[in-house]
């Protein structure tokens, strides 16, 4: 009999890299990370101009045309995304087949996954007019729908958007106004959850944007590739990490329990991990991370929160870059070490922490496919394997197994 592992091992070359740790999968002109050295550029632009300078709907306009928008280009973009802010009242029924504690990305998941079913227009399509309405569809859409997960999971109505406010302005509006009850937005709140937002805009190819690429690549409609990003951003190791750190940080409670998890997290029999700590790619400082340390203690100054998991935190933060086992590894926090406190701050209950990071990411994730079908050499993506599994051997009838 031939053996098919060898046979499998001789049906061309190629690498074997799991977890693909030094595979590169595209070539791309939207994002640069240069992990050496803590650095982010979306089109160029370093995060923190961006971050402090910007708002995220010019950076949205930037990623997907490789540009800083003028005042006119501005104004045209933002018009276009508030024509489409609205869902379809059928998306409600969605909502209404879920269990009111259902994860709200579960709903998100479904939800974004079902606009495929409203825009057959935009199915497996090359055109370039197509393709930019499914971008300003998925742009202007999320936040309705993201809010509309809030909402639905603390039983309260939903609200329409306000196309007169800004992008994050309007989202926290339809998630923390009532009905027929005045709201006013706090400009330090708002600047924040924008700012929130850049920081979360792209990525370049991390695990939810290569299955977005993945999926795209065979032809699916945006929708149901977007959908599969988000499926992919809820695990703990990506986009789940700001809950999960929260949650570590209020498990430590106070700094005299910090040693406790510091030797745990070292120790390999263990599966502890600190959350919020290392990243695949960044082996000094996340430039995100030090955004986010420095807005929430914006944020928290403005609220008058004296929040004791900020300073478990930042003592956390203090001892672990001090000590030799996160340093000689590059174990630094990541952009979801203060994430959590500052969302929590802001009011979101820690279920909704990944729902605004897909949010945010949905335009990178919509970028990125974009530039892939724009791509002339385009193909499947089709990654290989190295099979381990039994031999060829003939099948045996159950009464003699
Ligand atoms: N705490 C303790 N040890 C860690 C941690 C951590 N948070 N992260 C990595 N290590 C150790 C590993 O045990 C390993 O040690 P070893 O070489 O002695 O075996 C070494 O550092 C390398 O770790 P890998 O898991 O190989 O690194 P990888 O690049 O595959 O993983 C990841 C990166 C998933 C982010 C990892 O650092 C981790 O699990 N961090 C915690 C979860 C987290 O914060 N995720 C958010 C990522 S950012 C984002 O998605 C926006």
């Amino acid at each position: 009999a031939i053996d098919i592992r060898t046979l499998s091992k001789n049906t061309g070359h190629f690498t074997f890299d799991p977890g693909y740790t030094s595979t590169c999968s595209t070539e791309s002109q939207i994002t640069f990370i240069d992990g050496g050295k803590g650095q982010l550029l979306y089109r160029g632009y370093p995060i923190e101009q961006l971050a402090e300078q910007s708002t995220f709907l010019e950076v949205a306009y930037l990623l997907i045309n490789g540009n800083l928008p003028s005042e006119g280009e501005f104004k045209t973009f933002n018009n276009t995304i508030t024509n489409h802010t609205m869902l379809h009242d059928k998306v409600e029924s969605f909502f209404h087949g879920f269990r009111r504690d259902s994860h709200p990305m579960a709903m998100l998941t479904g939800t974004v996954g079902g606009l495929s079913g409203f825009y057959h227009d935009d199915q497996h399509t090359t055109e370039d007019e197509a393709r930019n309405i499914a971008i300003h569809r998925l742009i202007a859409k999320i936040p309705t729908l993201a809010a509309r997960c809030y909402k639905y999971r603390i039983g309260q109505p939903h609200m329409y958007p306000d196309n007169s406010l800004s992008y994050a302005g309007n989202f926290l509006r339809m998630c923390f106004a009532v009905p027929a009850e005045p709201y006013v937005l706090n400009p330090v709140i708002e600047k924040a959850m924008d700012k929130i937002f850049i920081l979360h805009a792209d990525h370049e190819q991390n695990a939810s944007t290569s299955t977005v690429r993945l999926a795209g690549s065979s032809g699916a409609n945006p929708y149901a590739c977007i959908a599969a990003g988000i499926a992919c951003l809820w695990g703990p190791s990506h986009g789940g990490a700001n809950e999960a750190a929260l949650n570590m940080l209020r498990e430590i409670g106070t700094v005299d329990r910090i040693p406790e998890y510091i030797a745990r997290a070292k120790d390999k029999s263990d599966p502890f991990r600190l959350m919020g700590f290392g990243h695949r790619v960044y082996k000094a400082t996340d430039p995100r991370a030090t955004v986010m340390r420095k807005t929430t203690h914006e944020v928290l100054g403005e609220l008058g929160i004296n929040n004791p998991v900020l300073e478990v935190a930042m003592e956390l933060e203090k001892i672990a870059t001090n000590e030799d086992y996160f340093v000689k590894r590059g174990l630094y926090p990541n952009v979801d070490f203060y994430s959590g406190i500052v969302l929590s701050a802001l009011g979101f209950p820690t279920d909704m922490f990944t729902v605004l990071f897909a949010l945010a990411r949905t335009t990178g994730w919509i970028s990125q496919w974009n530039e892939m079908l724009e791509d002339p050499s385009q193909r499947i993506g089709r990654p290989r394997q190295l099979y381990t599994g039994a031999t060829e051997r003939d099948y045996v009838p159950m009464a003699n197994r």
